[in-house]
């Protein structure tokens, strides 16, 4: 990977002390190459803040990216409310904004650690650079909450690092200034080449049988929606001919909501999270993808994986767009439907298993560090309101 200019490196007030804060597996699986990049440059001394929104799904996954969070706030609690997990986060995100005086904070995504991040840094004046910028649904139902938290960061953020030009162009529509929008990619691409360029990871699939890998999580499909979602694996693994493989989230609401119609069937796999390694060589493995995961939904493409989008919107249409992936809804009949569909007919499957890059060229964390450098050295431009 290159590196930015080390001519620019030469700060006059020292390194550029950029606050990470991340708290989930997507946040730590995208920033972990804006990590490296800023470790590799000596324009950077970066802060990395682990606000600890997920424990069992994020520590392991630190380790496995090489990512050494300097504070761990551990705000996690069993079965979290959204507000409660909220206040918890501002109060401790604020307090650690307030005493280390980054000249910015990193926020990624969607998640309420990003938002609060994002608000916090706000509220001490600090600076905001939003990677994965500019998502949008419209819907502030869904996905929930994370539709609300885009848009919140959206008001606040002076650096818009958008994925797609799609992206640009809804923050363009929302009146964000053009010179602070910047369309990198998603560092998502970046991370899954380093990843399988490692070549450590092992396929968690135990059968010959064609290979369908699932991952559910969201908020809304919670309940009912999921169970039903649950029954059409069930009648899918019934088939015979291929394995359904669900790495299960760690959230108590998604598992009541699968295991009781996943368990004990021989041609389910059910398992803890896998870890980023295996993760990414079981995805590399598999013949069909269905899930609601935004970053699945993103990695999956670029291995030439034919997705079923389970959910009934997507912020995410390029990968639908390129013909690789099909939005289905939740809905058991279509989902069986368009599952089934993929399955019997190898010309149908053929045609959506094309490699495509939507998303990113895997240079998207090169191009977040060199902007930050080159603003960071015009003091003028750090603190330019988002708004005109
Ligand atoms: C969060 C994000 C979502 C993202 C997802 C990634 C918000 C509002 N949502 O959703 O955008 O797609 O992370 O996975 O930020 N839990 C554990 N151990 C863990 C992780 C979670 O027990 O390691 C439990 C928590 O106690 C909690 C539940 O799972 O009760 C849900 O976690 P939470 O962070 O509230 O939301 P997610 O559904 O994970
Ligand atoms: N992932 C993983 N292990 C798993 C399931 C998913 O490492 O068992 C990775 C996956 O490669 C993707 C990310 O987790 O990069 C997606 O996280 P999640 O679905 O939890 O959140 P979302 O992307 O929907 O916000």
């Amino acid at each position: 990977m290159s590196m930015p200019d080390p001519a620019l490196n030469v700060l006059a007030d020292g390194p550029i002390r950029a606050m990470v804060v991340l708290g989930t597996r997507p946040e730590a699986i995208k920033l972990a190459p804006v990590v490296r990049a800023m470790n590799a440059s000596p324009a950077f001394d970066p802060i990395i803040v682990n606000s600890g929104q997920h424990r069992e799904m994020l520590l392991p996954m630190l380790r496995t990216l090489g990512i050494a969070a300097g504070t761990d706030l551990a705000v996690m609690r069993d079965r979290q409310r959204l507000s409660e997990l909220t206040g918890r986060l501002v109060n401790a995100l604020d307090a650690v904004i307030a005493d280390r005086r980054p000249d910015v904070v990193i926020v990624q995504g969607d998640t309420t650690t990003a938002l609060c991040g994002a608000l916090a840094a706000s509220y001490e004046r600090v600076p905001v650079a939003h990677v994965e910028a500019g998502l949008r649904t419209g819907n502030l139902a869904n996905p929930f909450p994370e539709e609300l938290n885009r848009q919140l960061i959206g008001r606040i953020a002076r650096w818009h690092f958008t994925p797609t030009a799609r992206a640009a162009a809804h923050l363009r529509a929302e009146n964000v200034p053009d010179r602070n929008i910047i369309t990198t990619g998603n560092t998502v691409i970046d991370n899954l080449h380093w990843m399988l360029a490692q070549d450590e990871g092992k396929p968690a699939f135990r059968t010959d049988l064609r290979r369908v890998l699932v991952t559910l999580h969201r908020r809304e499909s919670q309940g009912a929606g999921m169970r039903e979602l649950a029954g059409v694996l069930r009648r899918l693994a019934d088939r015979g001919d291929c394995e359904v493989l669900l790495p299960l989230h760690k959230s108590p609401a998604v598992r009541e909501s699968l295991v009781p119609t996943l368990k004990d069937h021989p041609a389910i796999t059910i398992c803890e999270p896998l870890d980023y390694p295996d993760f990414a060589a079981t995805l590399a493995a598999c013949d069909l993808v269905l899930t609601d995961s935004g970053g699945v939904q993103e990695e999956a493409p670029s291995l030439g994986k034919p997705v079923l989008v389970l959910r009934a919107t997507t912020e995410r249409p390029e990968a639908v767009e390129a013909g690789v992936a099909r939005l289905v809804g939740t809905e058991p009949a279509h989902v069986l439907a368009a599952a089934t569909r993929l399955l019997d007919d190898p010309a149908e499957r053929a045609g959506m298993a094309r490699a495509v890059n939507p998303f990113g060229d895997g240079k998207a964390s090169n191009r977040i560090v060199t902007t930050l450098v080159r603003d960071c050295l015009r003091p003028d431009a750090l603190f330019v309101p988002a708004f005109d």
